[in-house]
């Protein structure tokens, strides 16, 4: 089965986590816009939708749903996101797509967090995947000479600004043995906005589109 085809599986499976009258979040990436596409079936269940980036919510607007404020909504029922890696332990890592502060501020207002991944996701230990970090701009060099200082390789994503106007930088080669402690140290860094570790707070719900269909972990 295509990458595409299992996160079409993957979005088709979380439909059934949003209950009538939810305020429903939305990520970012290919795995949430295959969601997108499906919600105009489900928007009579759908209380208000707040979004995680500039990019989803041009999709949603696209597809005539209105998109509301996390100031106007107050908490999130249910919030659905991909991710870049994630483990049994449902930590994650995000921020492939840019949008991780923002996606970070929605998951942590959310009740309940449904990740929608393919199978080649999944890992044993995060890292593989090159972290992203958010960064102020003026302190992006003093930054990376901190990730230097843990062990990882710093690369500057040049040309790109996040939805906050910051940059990122993709720290290669790390080897997260505990998300936790690597996702507070990360933060404490002045002059880092977000680290794309989701381990504070975890994925609720992993469901894992694969070749043998779907499977749900979490409730
Ligand atoms: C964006 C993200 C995405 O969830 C992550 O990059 C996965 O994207 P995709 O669904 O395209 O594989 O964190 O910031």
């Amino acid at each position: 089965m295509e990458q595409q085809e299992k996160k079409l599986l993957a979005a088709k499976a979380s439909l059934d986590y949003v209950k009538s009258g939810s305020v429903v979040g939305v990520g970012t990436g290919s795995t949430v816009n295959a969601f997108i596409d499906l919600m105009p079936s489900i928007m009579n269940r759908i209380e208000a939708v707040v979004s995680s980036s500039r990019q989803s919510t041009e999709r949603m607007e696209g597809l005539g749903i209105e998109v509301s404020t996390l100031n106007a909504t107050g908490d999130i029922d249910i919030y659905i996101d991909g991710a870049d890696e994630a483990t049994k332990h449902m930590h994650l890592i995000k921020g492939g797509g840019g949008a991780l502060t923002r996606e970070k501020i929605v998951a942590g207002a959310s009740r309940k967090f449904v990740c929608i991944i393919d199978d080649s996701k999944q890992v044993g230990m995060l890292g593989g995947f090159p972290l992203p970090v958010e960064v102020i701009p003026m302190a992006q060099s003093f930054v990376a000479r901190k990730m230097v200082k843990m062990r990882g390789q710093p690369i500057w994503r040049e040309g790109f600004v996040t939805d906050n106007g910051n940059h990122i930088l993709d720290i290669h080669n790390l080897q997260i043995t505990n998300p936790l402690e690597m996702e507070s140290r990360i933060n404490q860094i002045p002059g880092v906005v977000t680290v794309g570790i989701f381990a504070h707070r975890p994925a609720d719900v992993l469901i894992v589109a694969s070749d043998k269909g779907v499977r749900a972990m979490g409730h």
